[in-house]
């Protein structure tokens, strides 16, 4: 989800026990990008929360608390519209540079040296997703530059590439073709900008559009190295797509999922055929690299 400085987007949240976590989660899950659940495993209250694009359709929601708290107790959920952050102003000054397995992810305002060994991604706060700090587009990042022990990618996609951050990343580790694709215009924009500020603007193709939809997409196929950071439940049902743009023998890394989601998204991808071939957790984001058969 692009934390663009544009987009509005609405919070659900109820205030509840543990044996009702999983009643809520299941009636949010329909409607929300993610749904998280905050408590203490040793008793207490627990928080849980879903995001959603839209604004959440309240007679459905209802349906759906009715049906899961048939004796009438359901919790009442609070709905808030969350607002816009100007994530540019946020962040600019609280960015200092960051090494992240093989790559030194630095801001234009850092004019230290770039250790030795390591790749330098050149990337300043802006209004697409991928400073590198979060957990998922770690976890993706030193995944990628693990993968450089065995792969050689040939062509590599992106997919919702947010800043760019990643394909950037696999752009400069193999100088490789890399497409790039985020349904949000304005994370193609900036992904374009990144790759020409990192010298890679030759390499790496930016391009608008849901998914798999953009024509480019389809046409650059197959991949070697797809590389998807984007949350669970649109994870899962790009799994055929994702399969048919794979090469045999090629890899994806997903993330954007928590530990919870990753088995729905591991079985949706090994009904594709792919199977699991590595997994890490940062901050408890997880993150899967599997790989379709020769
Ligand atoms: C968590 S950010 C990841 C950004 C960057 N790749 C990284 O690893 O830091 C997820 C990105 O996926 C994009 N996205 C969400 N749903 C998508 C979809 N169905 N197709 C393409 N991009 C999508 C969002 O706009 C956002 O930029």
């Amino acid at each position: 989800m692009s934390p663009s400085s544009q987009r509005f987007l609405w919070s659900i949240s109820f205030r509840t026990t543990a044996a009702e976590v999983p009643f809520l989660e299941a009636c949010l899950d329909p409607m929300c990008e993610s749904v998280s659940s905050f408590g203490d495993e040793d008793g207490g209250p627990w928080r849980v929360e879903g995001i959603a694009v839209d604004e959440p359709d309240r007679a459905r929601l209802q349906a759906a608390l009715n049906a899961a708290f048939p004796d009438g107790d359901a919790p009442a959920p609070v709905i808030d519209l969350i607002p816009p952050r100007d994530w540019v102003k946020e962040n600019i000054f609280e960015f200092p540079p960051l090494t992240v397995g093989r790559f030194f992810i630095r801001g234009s305002h850092f004019d230290g040296p770039t250790p030795g060994g390591q790749i330098p991604l050149y990337l300043d706060a802006g209004t697409a997703f991928g400073s590198g700090e979060h957990g998922s587009t770690a976890g993706c990042l030193t995944c990628i530059g693990d993968l450089a022990r065995k792969l050689r990618p040939a062509r590599v996609l992106d997919m919702g590439c947010g800043s760019g951050i990643l394909g950037i990343a696999a752009a400069k580790l193999w100088n490789v073709p890399v497409v790039a694709t985020d349904i949000d215009a304005e994370a193609a924009r900036v992904t374009a900008l990144n790759a020409a500020q990192n010298d890679v603007g030759h390499l790496v193709t930016a391009v608008a559009g849901a998914g798999y939809s953009a024509p480019i997409v389809r046409q650059a196929a197959p991949y070697d190295l797809i590389v998807e950071n984007i949350l669970a439940r649109p994870i899962r049902r790009l799994s055929c797509d994702l399969a048919q743009h794979l090469a045999p023998g090629g890899v994806c890394v997903l993330s954007g999922l928590v530990v919870r989601d990753a088995q729905l998204v591991i079985t949706a991808h090994r009904r594709q055929g792919l199977r699991l071939v590595r997994h890490m957790t940062i901050n408890g984001w997880r993150t899967l690299v599997m790989a379709k058969p020769r």
